[in-house]
């Protein structure tokens, strides 16, 4: 079966995030993390049903989408999920802005690694925890904690995928993590929205909860079907923690705080888990061959710094040898709208997302090429 990832979806006027800021502008917007791209025909199938309906009361997980979830880890992880650990929630934002507030208490903190995705950076600032930000040049190993780690120390973030690195951790190093974890007695907070985005086709995804029963222990698993199969708007994630007392008070904190899930979400979720396999293989083509244009546009410029992700569909790039002042309005001048690399701890960088269509993706890099050239 083939899908259509060339055909341009006009999002201007359509409530969008990422179209809204730049409307009256020609503007083509690389920046937030959805793509321009449709969702699985399963999704939109799944989504016109419910709409004829024409009912949008209250929703509630039916055990078919806890079965789908746990049928796509065992599938695309080798990770056998219970049921019983599934907490459904609106989003991994909130998930790991709760698990510290259910876990931490006010004195204790928690381990970042930057540049990392903002709300990850700014966790213990918002959530007022002593926060350590240990650079990503600076891996997880013993001595790198021993240097970095102080007594209040209470938990580690993980973002596997990285983003904006497009790093996937190995099982070995994630041996290591969950290792120093139960040394030091610390909670690992794992976010990984980007888990099925692995882009080089011999790469597996490895929860970090699956490396081994202690692992599971004193960890959350922030998981969802948004970055995957384009539905971030419909506001559907799953925080998995097999430790019955962190569960507990996981729910406890989400009591009166987090809404009920959203209705539209939990059927987009349900079909994309069953039957958006095809789908994503074929996407993932199509975004590898992204990443090809990208690799071919930037050997005309090699003073920009790359690697080639290995997950994800944004592309981090280094821009100080380019010496722009602000490279994010210049190139917004030139009518690209990229991420500041700043929001993620890394001036020296921009996030390019290329999560959309080949002549888009084309289009933009045109447009920062004259932008370069201009300030030659
Ligand atoms: C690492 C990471 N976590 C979480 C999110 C967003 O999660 P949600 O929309 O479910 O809150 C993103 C979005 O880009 C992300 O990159």
């Amino acid at each position: 079966m083939s899908f259509d990832f060339i055909t341009p979806v006009e999002r201007k006027n359509t409530a969008s995030l990422k179209w809204q800021r730049y409307e009256q502008q020609d503007v083509l917007p690389m920046w937030v993390a959805d793509m321009d791209l449709t969702s699985p025909p399963a999704v939109q199938q799944a989504l016109k049903a419910a709409v004829e309906r024409g009912v949008f009361g209250y929703g509630e997980v039916p055990a078919k989408l806890n079965q789908a979830f746990i049928e796509w880890c065992a599938s695309q992880y080798a990770w056998l999920v219970e049921e019983d650990w599934l907490v459904w929630i609106p989003g991994v934002v909130p998930g790991f802005n709760l698990a510290v507030e259910a876990w931490l208490t006010a004195e204790q903190g928690l381990l970042v690694q930057s540049p990392v995705y903002t709300p990850i950076r700014v966790l213990g600032k918002l959530r007022q925890r002593p926060s350590i930000d240990l650079p990503m040049s600076e891996p997880i190993i013993k001595e790198n904690l021993a240097a970095h780690l102080k007594p209040e120390t209470q938990a580690l973030v993980l973002c596997n995928p990285q983003n904006p690195l497009g790093k996937v951790y190995s099982r070995v190093e994630l041996e290591e993590i969950a290792a120093l974890a139960e040394a030091e007695d610390l909670l690992v907070i794992a976010d990984e929205i980007w888990s099925d985005l692995l882009l080089e086709p011999d790469l597996r995804h490895v929860p970090f909860a699956s490396v081994s029963q202690a692992a599971a222990q004193r960890s959350v698993t922030l998981m969802a079907p948004s970055k995957t199969f384009n539905i971030a708007g419909m506001s559907c994630a799953v925080a998995v923690i097999p430790n019955p007392e962190l569960r507990a008070s996981y729910r406890e904190a989400m009591r009166g705080l987090m809404p009920d899930m959203n209705y539209l979400g939990l059927v987009a979720a349900q079909a994309a888990w069953q039957e958006g396999h095809a789908w994503l293989a074929a996407l993932k083509v199509h975004l590898n061959a992204n990443l090809d244009l990208l690799e071919n546009w930037l050997k005309d410029f090699p003073q920009i710094g790359y690697q080639r992700p290995q997950a994800t569909f944004v592309a981090w790039l280094d821009v100080s040898a380019l010496l722009l002042a602000d490279p994010v309005d210049a190139f917004l001048k030139g009518g690209v709208a990229l991420s500041a690399g700043e929001a993620y701890g890394q001036a020296s960088h921009v996030r390019l997302n290329f999560g959309c269509t080949a002549e888009q993706l084309k289009q933009a890099l045109q447009r920062m090429a004259a932008v370069i050239q201009a300030n030659n």
